[in-house]
């Protein structure tokens, strides 16, 4: 079987179960780690990329109030209709089943002000990620931000151990977080066979820059600060030389923190503006 079809396999399987996550101390507080990192404001645009059943949409919709705007992109049907029912009471959601790439690529620039997506980017190669980092960064407003979380390390061990911290062996035998575990061994083994083949952070950071991001910060989370299997990474738009800019990175220019871009060539950096 080829690895999308695997992939598409495995979240029409996991939709059914993956609401166990909530019974997880570390999804909990990935979950609110993200929402407070994105700072949603009440008349602000936010896309969530790969929402999966939703449960970050149906934060930020409590925490940024009525009047925000928000889209989830998922492309499975399956993992949408666990959405759905969360975002009943939510003004202005809205909910499209497509794979992001295409989405994004059809998406006006700077039509948004927040762009976040969680555990989604490990399910992309190299030249997915390319685009992604792209797309998301072009939809951008000025002053908005983008935050991504994805896992950059293999193993689920931190995970559980954060969440045996707080909560006993015995309060966590229950069956649909269970049958969580058992999904992620299963993401695990993909791993193992390549078929999810998760980039190094510094990796991420340099696509992040080279697609025109400037990163604010980083930190490890989901299983801990140090031990963490996920990264958070929070950037904004940079300052970019208008006269150079292309979809991907300025030639010869450098981001906001004076970084060239990796594929600029050493020049001297050009003024920018706005
Ligand atoms: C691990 S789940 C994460 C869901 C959600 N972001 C969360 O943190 O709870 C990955 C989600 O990404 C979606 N996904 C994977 N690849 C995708 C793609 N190329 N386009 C759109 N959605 C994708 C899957 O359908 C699934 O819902």
């Amino acid at each position: 079987m080829g690895s999308a079809r695997i992939q598409r396999k495995l979240w029409s399987w996991y939709s059914r179960s993956y609401d166990g996550l909530l019974d997880l101390v570390p999804y909990q507080r990935l979950l609110a780690t993200t929402t407070e990192a994105l700072a949603c404001g009440p008349d602000d645009r936010l896309v969530d990329l790969g929402c999966g059943t939703g449960n970050l949409l149906a934060r930020v919709a409590a925490a940024a109030g009525p009047g925000a705007h928000l889209v989830g992109v998922d492309s499975s049907a399956a993992m949408l209709g666990m959405a759905r029912p969360k975002l009943r009471g939510t003004d202005r959601a809205e909910l499209v089943e497509s794979d992001l790439l295409p989405w994004l690529a059809a998406a006006p620039s700077a039509s948004f002000d927040r762009v976040v997506s969680v555990n989604v980017l490990y399910t992309l190669d190299a030249a997915q990620r390319a685009q992604f980092w792209s797309g998301a960064v072009r939809l951008l407003r000025p002053g908005g931000r983008l935050v991504v979380v994805t896992t950059d390390r293999a193993g689920f061990g931190p995970v559980v151990r954060e969440h045996l911290a707080e909560r006993s062996v015995r309060s966590s035998l229950r069956p649909r977080l269970l049958a969580v575990l058992g999904l992620n061994l299963a993401i695990w083994a993909l791993e193992a066979r390549k078929v999810f083949d998760p980039a190094p952070l510094d990796v991420l950071v340099d696509e992040c820059r080279r697609a025109g991001g400037r990163v604010l910060r980083t930190e490890r989370c989901y299983g801990g600060e140090t031990d963490g299997v996920d990264v958070l990474l929070v950037a904004e738009l940079a300052q970019v030389d208008l006269r150079t800019a292309t979809d991907a990175a300025p030639a010869g220019g450098t981001d906001a923190d004076g970084v060239p871009y990796a594929d600029s060539p050493p020049t001297t950096p050009t003024p920018t503006v706005g």
